[in-house]
């Protein structure tokens, strides 16, 4: 699928929840109301669609949630998805916040899965709490190690929130550094109404990278992961250290990226509102052939970059939608 700005569109991220077992400050309000069962699709349902965008030339499917692990029965999403790799699919990948790591990383290795991305935003155990509101650190440090135990790359995801974890992120490129993880920092995104005031927390990575290289000797890479970071290694550990700048245009030129919802519905950009409904198609008796060619419409209508509002004493998000509705 080649969008109208000649970008190949072969990565799509699949949000299976948009319930999560924490409650991160950047991500969710305190009190979440979440979606009704009846609208999020069946297993069955997403992958039935996974398996249209198969068809239609997608190569790496990464899913997500909200906490993906938290859904009954995910693993059998990966077991059928993960029968795909090789044939058409060329990586299954998984985002999650590691609670649940501890009992799957294992099934999720031998479902094809190779590598996970786990979001950490501190080492420091009352500060996570702090961050997830509802989380315990250990929990989660538990599910990176059995990641790690069990074969698969991890590579952490950390927020970086000014006031907040920005004293770690030496500790935390260390840290990486000694369980041969790679670290990839994320600026706060206004995306969904949150409790607090995302203004003050928002740190520019920029600033970040130049604090590190006081410490840390940091070259620079053209290693992509088929994602919008900019990667360099860390000279001293070997590992990498990843930046993401949303509030940047830089990366929209090669986004190659869709992602379809819990209910279905597929936003073209993580920026923008445009989406197409593939669960009406579905559910109103839409053939595979219907659905694939809803999708291949949706594609082409993928906007060429994303309209996150620049200026932050704005006190609403750019875009409504909380980050747990299409995983971020
Ligand atoms: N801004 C930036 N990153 C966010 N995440 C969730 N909400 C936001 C936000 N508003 C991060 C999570 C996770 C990844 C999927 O997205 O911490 O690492
Ligand atoms: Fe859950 Fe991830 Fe959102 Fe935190 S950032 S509340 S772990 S979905």
């Amino acid at each position: 699928m080649i969008d109208p700005f000649g970008r190949s569109i072969t990565y799509l991220r699949v949000s299976v929840t948009d319930r999560c077992d924490l409650r991160c400050v950047y991500c969710m309000a305190e009190d979440m109301t979440f979606l009704p069962k009846a609208e999020v699709l069946s297993l069955e349902e997403l992958d039935r669609i996974c398996s249209a965008f198969i068809r239609l030339g997608t190569k790496k499917i990464r899913i997500t949630g909200g906490e993906p692990l938290v859904r009954r029965d995910v693993m059998t999403l990966f077991g059928s998805l993960g029968r795909r790799i090789g044939a058409g699919l060329d990586e299954l990948t998984v985002t999650t916040n590691g609670t649940q790591l501890a009992r799957y990383a294992t099934a999720l290795r031998e479902a094809g899965v190779r590598r996970v991305n786990v979001s950490l935003d501190t080492l420091d155990g009352p500060k996570f709490k702090a961050i997830t509101r509802l989380g315990r650190m250990e929990q989660t440090l538990d599910g990176i190690f059995a990641a790690k135990a069990a074969g698969l790359a991890v590579k952490i995801n950390a927020v970086a929130m000014k006031g907040v974890n920005e004293d770690e992120f030496d500790a935390m490129l260390a840290w990486c550094g000694e369980h041969s993880f790679d670290l990839c920092l994320i600026e706060t995104m206004p995306m969904g109404d949150i409790t607090g005031d995302r203004t003050d927390q928002y740190l520019p990575l920029s600033i970040v990278r130049s604090r590190l290289r006081k410490r840390w000797t940091l070259s620079e890479t053209d290693y992509r992961t088929g994602g919008p970071a900019r990667y360099f290694t860390v000279e001293e550990t070997g590992r990498r250290v990843g930046f993401i700048t949303p509030m940047t245009h830089n990366f929209c030129e090669s986004c190659n990226r869709v992602r379809l919802t819990c209910t279905g519905t597929l936003y073209m950009c993580l920026g923008q509102d445009d989406q197409a409904d593939l669960r009406r198609v579905m559910r109103s008796g839409g053939s595979d052939d219907a659905l694939e060619q809803a999708i291949v419409e949706a594609i082409g209508r993928k906007p060429k970059g994303h309209d996150f509002i620049i200026d932050r004493r704005q006190d609403r998000p750019a875009v409504a939608r909380h980050m747990s509705v299409t995983g971020g």
